[in-house]
């Protein structure tokens, strides 16, 4: 069968894509990426030549390649992740957010609607995130019951989305499911990320900007386990219903930085204690959720996913991926990105 995943060159688009090109040959998958400065094709060399993969350089937002691929292939499903994901980016530019994330999945679903003349066996998945339920208290878990409450225009662009998801399924009937997943971290993360940037700027003997007072809380899944989880979902999960996804592992942002700073000192061999002496304290993202923490009890009991590895683990994992793939470092921090980083903090 042919199947559509957008922005398969990202960060967890390209561990989906490759998990499903390896795992199930006889899927033909077809990458749909504009590729921004988020996507790369390097993410991806290693499953290039399979026979089972095709890439389509394009947006989600023009109807006229939807409407050719559509055509072309007889795509049994989608899984979108195609998105501008940077709450930071969302905050300086709204509008990209709102016509990729909103219109860009509007478009999406109007080509199922209209090429699918029966729903029989097809299916659109939505990868959605937990900031689309706002912020928490010191206590709680989002769950599947959460009500939406956005608080960036990051999170507010993915909850339209989502909504427009679960209208199309009302309104036409569209097969659909949505899962809300928390922080991802691992391999092939943009170093603009919490995570990808500190490594970066350790290595490079930058200040580690710590936003506000560092109490804020998210919950960090490795990203391997987010593509298995999405995985079961897309198989698995039941019609017109979300999932909940997270790695039960909540970390205030400074204690975090912290324990990176240690298990970067040991991959270096620095003294202890070094590269917490450029953690930096800046000025507050503004709207800056307080806690995100997810209750991922429903897809632990309906389809059997728990993550796999530990925090330390999957953070050691990260760090000797970057270690080992300076030259991906290299070209992605680069050009524009050096321009984006030095105005970060410019209007603050
Ligand atoms: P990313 O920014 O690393 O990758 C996004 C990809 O989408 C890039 O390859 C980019 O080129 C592509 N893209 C952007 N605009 C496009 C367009 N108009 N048409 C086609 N392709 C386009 O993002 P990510 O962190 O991998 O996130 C992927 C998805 O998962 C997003 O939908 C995001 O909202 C969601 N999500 C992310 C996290 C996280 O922690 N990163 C957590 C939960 C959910
Ligand atoms: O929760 C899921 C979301 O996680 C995804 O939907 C988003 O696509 C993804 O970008 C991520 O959003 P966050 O805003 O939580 O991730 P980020 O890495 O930007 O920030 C993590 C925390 O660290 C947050 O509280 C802000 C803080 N931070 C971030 C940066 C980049 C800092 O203190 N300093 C920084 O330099």
């Amino acid at each position: 069968m042919s199947l559509l995943i957008t922005g398969g060159a990202g960060f967890i688009g390209s561990h989906v894509v490759r998990l499903f090109v390896q795992k199930y040959p006889d899927y033909h998958i077809i990458n749909l990426d504009a590729l921004t400065y988020a996507g790369n094709l390097e993410n991806l060399k290693d499953i290039e030549q399979r026979p089972n993969y095709t890439f389509v350089k394009g947006s989600i937002t023009d109807p006229l390649l939807l409407d050719r691929l559509f055509t072309q292939h007889d795509i049994k499903g989608v899984i979108h992740l195609a998105a501008e994901s940077h709450v930071d980016r969302s905050i300086k530019d709204p509008m990209a957010f709102i016509d990729t994330n909103i219109k860009g999945t509007a478009a999406l679903l109007n080509a199922c609607k209209a090429h699918w003349k029966s729903f029989e066996g097809r299916r659109f998945y939505q990868i959605s995130t937990d900031e689309v339920f706002g912020a928490l208290g010191p206590t709680g878990c989002f769950t599947e019951e959460s009500p939406y409450a956005p608080n960036s225009p990051y999170s507010a662009s993915k909850a339209s989305a989502d909504h427009l998801v679960r209208a199309y399924g009302e309104t036409y009937g569209l097969p659909y499911v949505i899962s809300n997943c928390s922080n991802n971290y691992g391999p092939n993360h943009f170093p603009e990320k919490l995570i990808p940037l500190c490594i970066h700027n350790i290595l490079e003997g930058k200040d580690l900007p710590i936003y506000g007072n560092g109490l804020y809380t998210r919950d960090w899944l490795f990203v391997k386990d987010h593509a298995v989880a999405i995985d079961l979902v897309f198989h698995q999960g039941k019609n017109h219903e979300t999932y909940n996804i997270g790695g039960f592992n909540e970390w205030k942002n400074i204690d975090l930085v912290k324990l990176l700073c240690q298990q970067m000192d040991q991959k270096l061999g620095n003294a202890p204690g070094t590269s917490e002496q450029l953690i930096t304290y800046v000025k507050d993202r503004p709207g800056h959720d307080r806690r995100y923490a997810i209750d991922a009890s429903k897809i632990n009991k309906e389809l059997g996913w728990k993550p796999s590895v530990t925090f330390e683990e999957g953070l050691q994992q990260t760090i000797d991926w970057y270690f080992d793939n300076e030259e991906w470092l290299k070209h992605v921090t680069t050009g524009a990105y050096q321009h984006y980083y030095e105005n970060m903090y410019a209007d603050r």
